[in-house]
């Protein structure tokens, strides 16, 4: 029920206003002045005002005022005499919706109402809609086409909508665990208020602490004024603390506190807050063993391990290394005016042999690089990078292998001798002097590489 209140000082208008207001079934609530006015609207919510302009004490210019600062988007209809029409066009200039003339009759009551309120309703409509076009498009798309990392993104939209859930993200480094945090965040309830990132590995110890908890002035030395932390700064949203993994152990009793407690205090505060934060922790170590050998709390883990999302590495989602190589392919050819129309068969095999140990994020600098670089058509193996084009994984490549034998003959010793020290040589320059590199290039162990390299008289 939409609830109107109606401030006059006539109660004959007042009376007249509401009953007119009820026979259409509106909530109203009378005021007989601009204060009684004003606290009614500090306690509960209204969806419309009528305001009487000619009120005794605060005017009701004044009253609109107060109304339009505290609440703009308040709907503010001024009511009348035919005196004062020109007061009437100074308080639509300050943001009054409309007015109507005194006396008034039923019918035009009804109808300004219903109007009023109709756009009122498809403003915030809009809002919303934009808002969440703002979420969708703010973050960017998730690709996936592995099964298994389906369903995950299934749970992922789940768990988004419970505002409330603790997400604990786990996968290695390049997985996609900030992109998944943010993607919880912008399609829950919570999107439209603060996302707050800490990443736990990068500060000291009692430097987190004062970020996450904030503190009074004089709290330690140094600690001048009082500080909000991000627990506080996050009232209402989502704070992400990354790299989980880091945290000491005293700061994981902390922390374990206020996910219990759901109350905060600050560093030499006496006061507890009460906080409505949801908690995404992230970490690409694993967590269990750190349980096993004690670095990581027990309870603390099971209480950010309600609903765990494991993000596999790459190498185990072949499909996801076939879409998102086209993916990105499309998008960088895109931003640096490339020609690329995929890749080539031979290309993603290679792709798709690789290890990819920095994942998704080693995948997307890769193509970024080769789209500087390189502009054609397809991508082919030629535009990849040495590690992927010798990969161990992939079948040993043979060489090309003519070699004319001589009438005089030959010294087979030698000749193998002379082979041997030009693939190294070639082998050695192409991994820019790393010899465990080119020993697995080789498919030789290292050891038996540097034998080689020092009977040769190679300078590694
Ligand atoms: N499924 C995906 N679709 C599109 N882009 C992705 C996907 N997964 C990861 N990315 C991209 O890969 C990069 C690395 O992802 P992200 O930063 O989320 O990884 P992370 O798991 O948080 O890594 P780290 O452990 O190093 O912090 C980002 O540019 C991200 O946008
Ligand atoms: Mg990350």
């Amino acid at each position: 029920m939409e609830r109107i209140l109606i401030v006059d000082d006539e109660a004959f208008i007042r009376e007249n206003l509401e009953r007119i207001l009820r026979e259409d079934q509106y909530g109203a609530t009378c005021a007989g002045n601009g204060t009684e006015a004003l606290a009614l609207l500090q306690e509960s919510s209204f969806d419309l005002v009528f305001l009487d302009l000619r009120l005794p004490g605060l005017s009701g210019l004044e009253v609109l005022k107060k109304i339009k600062e505290s609440a703009p988007d308040l709907l503010v209809i001024i009511m009348t005499g035919y005196a004062s029409v020109e007061s009437a066009v100074e308080a639509l200039k300050m943001g009054a919706y409309d007015y109507i003339k005194k006396p008034f009759k039923a019918d035009a009551i009804k109808l300004i109402v219903k109007l009023a309120l109709e756009t009122q309703s498809l403003k915030r409509e809009v809002e919303r809609l934009k808002k969440q076009n703002e979420g969708i498009f703010s973050s960017k798309p998730f690709i996936v086409q592995n099964p298994a990392m389906k369903i995950l993104l299934e749970q992922v939209r789940e768990v988004a909508r419970h505002s409330d859930t603790t997400v604990l993200i786990t996968g290695e480094t390049g997985t996609g665990k900030d992109l998944i945090a943010r993607t919880i965040h912008s399609l829950s309830p919570r999107a439209d208020r603060p996302l707050i990132e800490v990443n736990c590995a990068t500060l000291p110890e009692n430097l987190l602490e004062n970020e996450l908890f904030g503190h009074e002035s004089g709290a330690f030395t140094g600690a001048k004024g009082r500080k909000i932390g991000l627990f506080e700064a996050a009232d209402g949203g989502t704070l992400f603390l990354d790299e989980m993994g880091e945290l000491k152990p005293e700061l994981q009793a902390k922390l374990l506190r206020v996910l219990e407690d759901k109350k905060i205090r600050r560093l030499g505060g006496a006061q507890l807050r009460a906080i409505d934060v949801r908690i995404i922790a992230a970490t690409n170590q694993d967590l269990r063993e750190a349980v096993k050998t004690k670095r990581f709390r027990e309870d603390l883990f099971y209480r950010l391990h309600i609903v765990p999302i494991h993000l596999l590495p790459l190498r185990e989602r072949p499909e996801d290394v076939v879409a998102l190589s086209k993916y990105f392919l499309a998008e960088y050819s895109k931003k640096f005016f490339r020609n690329f129309k995929g890749l080539s068969k031979e290309a993603m095999d290679l792709l798709l042999a690789y290890r990819w140990p920095g994942n998704v994020r080693e995948m997307r600098h890769m193509i970024e690089r080769i789209c500087i670089m390189h502009d054609a058509e397809m991508l082919i193996p030629e535009h990849l990078p040495k590690e992927l084009q010798g990969s161990p994984d992939s079948a040993p490549a043979s060489l090309p292998f003519y070699f004319p034998i001589p009438e005089a003959g030959l010294n087979l010793d030698e000749i193998v001798d002379r082979f041997t020290l030009h693939v190294i040589e070639k082998t050695m320059a192409m991994t820019e002097g790393n010899i465990s590199r080119a020993a697995k290039l080789l498919g030789v162990p290292r050891g038996t590489l540097r034998y080689k390299l020092s009977k040769y008289g190679i300078d590694s």
